[in-house]
């Protein structure tokens, strides 16, 4: 039986640690997004015996346990057992197997921090109770601990369980919360984002090497200037505009460039593309709330 908000506050016992601000964490399907975290927890200063996975195959297990050190169980249930914080990585098709097989079995105390895109924190408490869920968006920039998390509580979250999941999340990167209606908008723009990065890599790249650079001289040239403008962005308070004018000279290279990206509909490309990716979200949130209602879990 789990307990409503109010009294969870006061719940830091209850069979599990909350370790202050460093939760013992179960990560809950160790796939490619559940090995980058748990290595960013062992990066930040989590010990292996505070972290435990779970996942579906044996090979994979002994592979996370040889790689990461961290104990690895084929059943969810002891993965979870003891831990603060029971991390959801599986894809969203699998969450209402997931939550079917762990729904007997979470403890007074523990939160459920759900990474499946698209998932309402609904489809949880209706299979789960009046549990502590927190919907997740990380992305995996996450693997260098340069990831941005956007974070949205579900009805049965304090203020302090926000804290332990900005405090798991900023393992890897930074940490922003919002109302939960926003996520499928932050799937589209940060949880995507890094493909259209890729894409617009890959196309610079292409055309580099068409103005005649060497591959690698192309590659350098755009991995870094990617990376030097993402720092720009990030560390000055200056707005992309504002960025952008400064390398603009009247009549020079940049405005011909920018003209040519304008007038070829580059901007409403993108507009499109992550109205496309969040509708794709809520589509995949609507598909696991119904798998959840046809499997009896929700
Ligand atoms: N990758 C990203 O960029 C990203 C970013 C933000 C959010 N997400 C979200 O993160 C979640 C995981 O994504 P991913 O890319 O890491 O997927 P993934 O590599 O397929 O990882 C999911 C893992 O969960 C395992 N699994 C499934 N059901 C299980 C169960 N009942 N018990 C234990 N393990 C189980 C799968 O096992 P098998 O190997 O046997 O299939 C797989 O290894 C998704 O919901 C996705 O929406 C991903």
């Amino acid at each position: 039986m789990f307990v409503p908000a109010r009294r969870y506050r006061n719940l830091t016992a209850g069979g599990c640690d909350t370790g202050g601000m460093r939760p013992t964490v179960a990560i809950l399907g160790a796939g490619a997004l559940g090995e980058i975290l748990a290595g960013g927890l062992l990066r930040a200063g989590w010990s292996p015996d505070e972290l435990s996975l779970a996942a579906r195959r044996e090979e994979r297990c002994a592979e996370l346990t040889d790689r990461l050190g961290v104990a690895c169980h084929l059943d969810p249930i002891s993965a979870a057992a003891g831990k603060r914080v029971v991390v959801v990585a599986v894809k969203p098709k699998d969450v209402p197997a997931l939550l079917a097989q762990i729904q007997a079995a979470l403890e007074p105390g523990q939160l459920v921090l759900s990474l499946a895109a698209g998932v309402p924190t609904s489809v949880f408490e209706t299979a789960l109770g009046e549990v502590p869920v927190v919907r997740a968006m990380p992305n995996t920039p996450a693997l260098v601990d340069e990831a941005i998390t956007a974070y949205a509580p579900g009805k049965f979250v304090t203020e302090d369980a926000l804290k332990e999941v900005a405090s798991v999340m900023e393992a890897v990167g930074k940490t922003v919360v919002l109302e939960e209606q926003l996520m499928d908008a932050v799937t589209a723009v940060s949880g995507t984002g890094p493909a259209y990065v890729y894409l617009l890599a890959e196309a610079l790249t292409d055309a580099a090497i068409r103005e005649g650079l060497p591959r690698h001289a192309a590659q350098l040239l755009v991995d870094q200037t990617l990376k030097g403008t993402g720092a720009l962005l990030a560390e000055t308070a200056l707005s992309p505009i504002k960025l952008r004018a400064q390398v603009t000279s009247p009549g020079g290279t940049t405005a011909a460039a920018v003209h040519v990206l304008e007038e070829s509909g580059f901007r409403a490309a993108i507009e499109d593309a992550v109205r496309a990716a969040a509708q794709r979200s809520r589509e995949m949130g609507e598909a696991a709330a119904e798998d959840g209602n046809a499997s009896g879990v929700a």
